[in-house]
């Protein structure tokens, strides 16, 4: 469908037409001055040059061929040549009836679907989830949904970290506690024991130990690094353990993110490119690209144009080990070879700017990405608390997602149950989805790229631009067609009728802005569209329902007509929150 805006632009451009001058003058845009008008062109005054003519003269013919027009009403013309309308309600009625009639609401979706591999979560192996994972998560489970309503195929992929020095660091502490497994014992060739010689939470109470002690102790630490290298060489009994680590830790992440609405289509990880990386780099090298600097294996990757140096993208390190650049180019040329993807886009912290630069540049240079294949970094900001520093404990502590999580149900639960009607297993299910939209909304409502303050108080807050009261809007609605329909038994036939008022009006116009906004959202892969979208749509709403006697109308055209509206709103604020990856109760 074409967009509502796009539709006044051409009814303005043909106006322009009419009146002797070139069409591409007639574009209108959202009015400056809201207290003056809905919609304005300049195009007068862009005219005024061309045509040797004051642009108000420009203007007011212009505005004369518009007086029988069908789409604007209180056409106007304002010095120095502003044209100003508003638009007619018949015209924003016929509209939202095809929108009710079209697949997602007449938003327009790929024409030729692209292949996507949204890279997103990338949480590590054995280090329990920190709230740092959070946002890749939460961003990226959005723009992945965001994406497929566009109509591409997008395949998700966790891409864990699970190959690294922090293996080693686990094996080496396994190995200082139970020196007797078999896993150690090189003369060892029977079946290794199918239960893991360690649970979560040891693993989790594992890996900083060994960290810490790695920093402070250089015997420990090499011995790390020489597991590491054992493990990545494929010794045996290193990698059945390993294979341990990973099952205990993936079980574990398989909940933490099914907490979080956050589904991956792909759990693949480092070590899935392990093998493929010896022949990469002897292509890099055959080819000339790869060379040897001071020991290490690098490829030059700046360019003439930089603003500040690029340096070289360092593929191997001295020793021969692996990096972390290493894998993630191995991985894109796994995933050209599986997949084909148009574009491979990455969600991570925006401090890793840097190395997606230098692995990107050294994927186009050395033919492992294709020509065609566009690779993009989506760097998001640092998630602080309320002292303006990065998210910790109380105590100081790195913030395990999970307690973050329970802190906010917890809080979320008083509220819930403040409603002496909703209890039990409802009050609980109902607290995780309110909480869910409160951290998933208080996120994604800032552009992904800025730092943003945690504030547990103002996210679960059921009023302002938070995503609880979002939801308690929908609730709202809902409520109401739930009322109408069980006295309704033919309910279904509801049509719209013109706005009645001002307020009504601007709720319709806002549903009509739905394509455009998701057209916006999808081109710059921005959630925060849809959540000003929304906020914008549910105080529209608000204003109009708490001016608006529905249920009681007496005119009954002018009830269902109202209902209709009601559904429109329901429906698009289901998709809009579907698309931030949160859903709304029945009651709150
Ligand atoms: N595991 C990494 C981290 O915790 C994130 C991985 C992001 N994805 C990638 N292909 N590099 O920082």
């Amino acid at each position: 469908m074409t967009q509502f805006i796009d539709l006044l632009t051409e009814e303005m451009s043909r106006a322009f037409e009419k009146a002797g001058y070139g069409a591409e003058l007639g574009k209108v845009a959202v009015s400056a001055r809201p207290d003056l008008a809905e919609y304005q062109c300049n195009g007068a005054m862009a005219g005024a040059k061309a045509y040797h003519k004051a642009p108000f003269a420009i203007a007011e013919e212009v505005a004369e061929t518009l007086k029988e027009s069908e789409v604007f009403q209180d056409v106007n013309v304002v010095r120095p040549g502003f044209i100003n309308v508003n638009i007619k309600p018949s015209f924003v009625t016929a509209y939202l009836a095809k929108m009710q009639e079209t697949e997602k609401f007449g938003a327009q979706t790929s024409k030729t679907p692209s292949t996507i591999i949204l890279d997103y979560g990338g949480p590590n192996v054995a280090k329990p989830l920190h709230v740092g994972h959070l946002r890749s998560a939460v961003i990226g489970e959005s723009l992945k949904r965001i994406m497929r309503y566009h109509g591409d195929k997008v395949i998700g992929d966790i891409h864990m970290g699970d190959w690294g020095l922090q293996m080693g660091l686990v094996i080496t502490e396994l190995r200082h506690r139970q020196p007797d497994l078999p896993y150690f014992d090189d003369a060892f060739e029977g079946e290794y024991p199918e239960e893991a010689p360690f649970t979560v939470s040891e693993l989790e109470e594992i890996y900083p130990f060994a960290s810490k002690k790695s920093k402070e102790d250089p015997d420990y630490y090499a011995e790390a690094m020489e597991n590491t290298h054992q493990l990545q060489e494929g010794k045996r009994g290193l990698r059945a353990l390993w294979d341990h680590i990973i099952n205990v830790s993936v079980s574990d992440m398989k909940r933490n993110y099914e907490n979080l609405d956050v589904e991956f289509d792909l759990w693949n990880g480092e070590s899935t490119v392990n093998d493929i990386i010896p022949g990469m780099v002897a292509k890099m090298k055959d080819d000339g690209y790869a060379y040897e600097s001071d020991g290490a294996l690098v490829v030059d990757v700046a360019q003439p144009d930089d603003p500040k140096e690029i340096p070289p993208c360092m593929i191997l390190k001295s020793d021969g080990a692996a990096l972390y650049t290493t894998t993630d180019l191995a991985t894109i040329q796994d995933r050209e070879e599986k997949y084909s993807p148009d574009e491979i886009v990455y969600v991570t912290d925006k401090r890793q700017e840097l190395h997606f630069t230098q692995v990107f540049r050294a994927a186009a240079k050395c033919g492992i990405a294709k020509e065609g294949t566009k690779l993009r970094h989506i760097g998001f900001g640092t998630m602080n608390g309320p002292d303006g520093k990065p998210f910790k404990t109380r105590d100081g502590g790195v913030m395990r997602l999970e307690m973050l999580i329970r802190d906010i149900n917890e809080k979320m639960m008083e509220k819930i149950t403040a409603n002496p009607e909703i209890v039990g297993e409802e009050a609980q299910a109902t607290s995780r989805q309110v909480a869910l939209a409160a951290l998933k909304y208080g996120d994604l409502s800032n552009q992904a790229s800025k730092d943003y303050v945690f504030d547990m108080e103002r996210f679960t807050s059921f009023e302002g631009n938070t995503g609880p009261y979002i939801l308690y809007t929908i609730v709202r609605i809902k409520s109401i067609l739930n009322r109408y329909e069980k006295e309704n038994a033919a309910a279904g036939d509801e049509k719209l009728l013109d706005a009645a008022s001002a307020l009504e009006k601007n709720l319709m116009m806002d549903l009509a802005g739905f394509g455009a906004m998701i057209s916006g959202a999808c081109e710059e892969l921005a959630p925060h569209r849809i959540c000003a979208y929304i906020y914008q749509l549910s105080n529209d709403f608000n204003s109009f329902y708490h001016a608006t006697r529905i249920l009681t109308e007496e005119n009954e055209e002018q009830k269902k007509s109202w209902i209709a509206l009601l559904r429109l709103t329901r429906d698009i604020l289901n998709t809009c929150i579907d698309l931030l990856g949160f859903s709304a109760p029945e009651r709150m």
